[in-house]
């Protein structure tokens, strides 16, 4: 063709990158590599390897090695070897490691981008201006934290060894995410990189090298599913940090649920794309071709939803054909491509299967006609119509090039809509009006909300999901805190084996049977004194045997009338912060009033001197929380784009609470109040020891204006509770505080829904000492971080 003729078809050539340098460095290394363990290479023990293949053509790119049990516990045994010294660094020392990191990714920025490519399938254009400068943005950004970190976190240590395992759509972007902050916090590190993409890692091994990294600071040992396993199972890992399928997150969480190890989670999503009927619609498909189609639609939080306005439907699917049928598919490596190869043959057939099966539910199936290439994994752009809300493509993630639309009218629907999913990892929002914008993001239950734009990252700004996407958060001063513990906390003795002592001095019997005793106390439901279900109740006694009192023995029954009291609490869930500072506010004047009588009722319990202390700390601890509750406020980043991100800590939503036995009025409220003020509504069990304290506690919040629902006491046997309000779908999280036997249930139990649980690891708190039991560390527990992306300019 002359250059007139292409004047007139505007038609690509091939643009290819030349993959000459990384085609070397894999015959460097002979395309066959080991582990990297102790800083040494070495062969796996089992001597298996197995094939990683280029998914644009389904060559053999290497043969990379099957890590084993017995790999991964010398991994491990490298870690904890390292750690002393590791941890022993200076903050300096530390960032100047994680500075050289980011200068050797960006020095060899460009055989990266080419062998991601080539182990991905990923378009060069991505791997090349995306992923990688990410990368190194990511050890940059963590470089700066390692040294602020004395000054900003002097409370703080390590978790210790931390095992990483991470997913193949965006190999040595996932890597950078995990290691980046565990190493600027002073932990050592064992990764397990995805079977179908580890080249990129073991390319980063050798920059750990080149860097003089410790030797086995950093470990990377390749394999499959079971290796990822055995590094989620030993005994020696303190923390696991783990990216891909809600499936294998939920068996992590319940292999990890009897022991004392962390865990973050980043998992699916089914992120709506709403497009609102005054948005800049050509604005829009441009921000809907990278909310889908970047990375053949294999992201997390690919847009993967579209809700379109009504009156807006039909024009902008013209469009959006329109678009598609320009976009470029084919070799990754061609500078010039939009859509790639998918990362293997297993990932196509899940991708067909599910259009199929979409197709069968009724969706309409439209794709533009494409040529695909001979060989490889490919899939063309796709869009699926009259999607049902309830159809296999509308609820669970695809993971590839495909779109599925529906059409709400009003924003209240679209928000609806948006958030019938089980997932919560981020969304879109596009309108010219950013009162209505912002007013809708606000109510998305997402921990990522674009405004006008799509698929911005920056480290600055935390990533991670609600609800079944997982819990934790990566980047940011938030994603620090995932692989730090404070000191005390992390050094607390252990509470003694079934701390619930009561529960031996309780019994159920009908309430008709009741002797005429002390004190009778009710549950607490919506702002209103209620029977239990059951008619049961239980007897309370002082340490001594006498009787003080009887509670109702709460069931299933109660829970849920409480959960569906605290999900219904809008009043204060909406109010606004200075709105809760004053109610509490009015809590602890109120308290203060009524101090002598409380002390007296608890005192039989308790003890006079603990019972003074804790209605005197108690006092004191909600004064406190009132004070923060207008004060724990988000920040703003500044990302390198023309966006401002505005990190919100949002409330968790409606929390289960176990309250801890020893201490139960200021046990309750050191757990309940710091919920209360950023937001949340409480379904509380209290102490075993004394639930006769419920008494004094409602008609605490009824003096105050705490509005109905917004605080629940369900009384009874914690052990029967739990179970409840661990499988309870309406219940956003779970604080546990118990001995390590109900901690490990809470987790166990909770492992369906993936509900966030945080706990005390069966370990003593000081309940009566300030300094650990309150503040910001609950805070921060109580809400998470919702970043909303606000691009400005003309
Ligand atoms: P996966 O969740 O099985 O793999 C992710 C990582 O976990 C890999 O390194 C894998 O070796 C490891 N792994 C697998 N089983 C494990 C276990 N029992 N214990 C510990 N580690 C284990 O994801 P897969 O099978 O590659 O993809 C399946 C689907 O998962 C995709 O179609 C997509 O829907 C979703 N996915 C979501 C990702 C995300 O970023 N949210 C990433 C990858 C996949």
């Amino acid at each position: 063709m002359s250059i007139a003729e292409k004047f007139v078809t505007m038609e690509y050539g091939p643009a290819p990158e030349d993959p000459k340098e990384a085609g070397a460095w894999l015959e460097r290394h002979d395309r066959r590599f080991g582990l990297f363990i102790g800083g040494a290479w070495q062969p796996p023990a089992s001597g298996e390897y197995f094939d990683t293949l280029d998914p644009s053509n389904g060559e053999k790119l290497a043969a990379v090695a099957q890590g084993s049990v017995a790999d991964i516990d010398a991994a491990v045994h490298a870690a904890r070897a390292a750690s002393p010294k590791w941890r022993a660094l200076t903050p300096h020392a530390r960032a100047r490691y994680l500075y050289a990191l980011a200068r050797l990714v960006q020095k060899h920025s460009r055989l990266l981008a080419v062998l991601e490519t080539m182990d991905n399938g990923k378009p060069i254009r991505e791997s090349r201006d995306i992923d990688i400068p990410l990368v190194a943005r990511h050890f940059y950004y963590h470089a700066g934290w390692a040294q602020l970190l004395k000054q900003e976190f002097p409370e703080y240590e390590p978790c210790g060894v931390v095992g990483q395992i991470i997913p193949w759509n965006f190999p040595l972007l996932m890597l950078a995410w995990k290691i980046a902050p565990a190493l600027a916090t002073g932990n050592t590190v064992v990764l397990k990189p995805a079977e179908f993409t580890p080249l990129t890692a073991l390319a980063f091994a050798e920059l750990c090298q080149e860097a003089g990294l410790p030797e086995g600071v950093v470990n990377i040992v390749t394999g499959d599913g079971s290796t990822g396993e055995a590094l989620v199972k030993h005994p020696d890992v303190d923390k696991i940090a783990f990216t891909g399928s809600t499936e294998v997150g939920r068996s992590i969480r319940s292999a990890t649920a009897a022991s004392h190890k962390r865990l973050s989670l980043e998992l699916g999503g089914k992120s709506p794309f709403i497009i609102f009927e005054d948005a800049d619609l050509d604005s829009a498909v441009e921000g809907l071709v990278d909310g889908i189609w970047f990375n053949q639609g294999q992201v997390c939080c690919a847009g993967s939803r579209l809700l379109m306005q009504e009156s807006i439907a039909e024009t902008l699917i013209a469009k959006i054909r329109d678009r598609m049928s320009s976009l470029r598919i084919g070799p990754p490596l061609d500078k010039a491509i939009d859509i790639g190869a998918i990362v293997a043959r297993v990932q196509l057939d899940r991708i067909e299967r599910m259009v199929a099966q979409g197709v069968a539910e009724g969706a309409t199936c439209w794709q533009p006609q494409v040529v695909l290439p001979s060989r490889g994994f490919y899939y063309p752009p796709t869009l699926l119509s009259n999607v049902h809300p309830t159809s296999i493509v509308a609820q669970q993630e695809i993971f590839g090039p495909v779109l599925a639309t529906m059409t709400f009218r009003t924003p209240k629907e679209a928000v609806e809509l948006a958030n019938n999913t089980v997932y919560g990892l981020a969304s879109c929002v596009w309108s010219e009006n950013i009162n209505v914008a912002l007013h809708v993001a606000a109510q998305l239950k997402a921990g990522v909300v674009w405004v006008n734009c799509t698929n911005l990252f920056d480290a600055a700004c935390g990533f991670g999901g609600y609800r079944e996407s997982g819990y934790g958060r990566e980047g940011g001063r938030e994603g620090l805190l995932e692989y730090m513990e404070p000191a005390w906390f992390k050094h607390a003795p252990t509470l003694p084996a079934a701390n619930a002592l009561a529960a031996t001095q309780v019994e159920a019997r009908p309430e008709a049977s009741t002797p005429a005793i002390d004190r009778t106390v009710k549950l607490y439901i919506g702002g209103k004194q209620v029977r239990p279900d059951s008619g049961y109740s239980m007897e309370v006694r002082s340490p001594d045997g006498r009787l003080l009192g009887e509670a109702p023995l709460g069931n299933r029954k109660d829970i849920r009338n409480a959960v569906e009291a605290a999900r219904k609490a809008e009043a204060w869930a909406k109010a606004t912060a200075h709105n809760r500072a004053q109610v509490l506010y009015y809590c602890a004047e109120n308290l203060a009033q009524r101090q002598g009588e409380i002390i007296h009722r608890l005192a039989a319990a308790v003890g006079e001197k603990q019972a003074a202390a804790e209605v005197e700390l108690g006092t004191e601890r909600i004064f406190s929380y009132a004070a923060w509750a207008d004060k724990f406020d988000g920040a703003v980043h500044n990302p390198p784009f023309r966006n401002i991100a505005i990190a919100m800590n949002e409330a968790i939503g409606a929390v289960g609470v176990i309250c801890p036995a020893e201490a139960p009025l200021l046990g309750f409220l050191s757990l309940v109040l710091p919920l209360l003020a950023a937001g949340n509504t409480v379904v509380a069990v209290p102490s075993e020891r004394y639930p006769l304290i419920t008494g004094d506690l409602y008609q605490l919040f009824d003096t105050s204006d705490l509005p109905g629902g917004a605080v629940n006491i369900v009384t009874g046997y914690a052990s029967q509770l739990l179970k409840t309000l661990a499988e309870h779908d309406e219940l956003d999280g779970i604080w546990c505080y118990g001995d390590e036997a109900t901690v490990a249930a809470a987790k166990a139990m909770s492992t369906g829904n993936l509900k966030q649980v945080w706990t005390n690891e069966g370990r003593v708190i000081d309940w009566f000492n300030p300094k650990v039991a309150e503040g910001r560390w609950f805070l921060e527990h109580a809400t998470q971080v919702k970043n909303i992306w606000v691009p400005y300019g003309e």
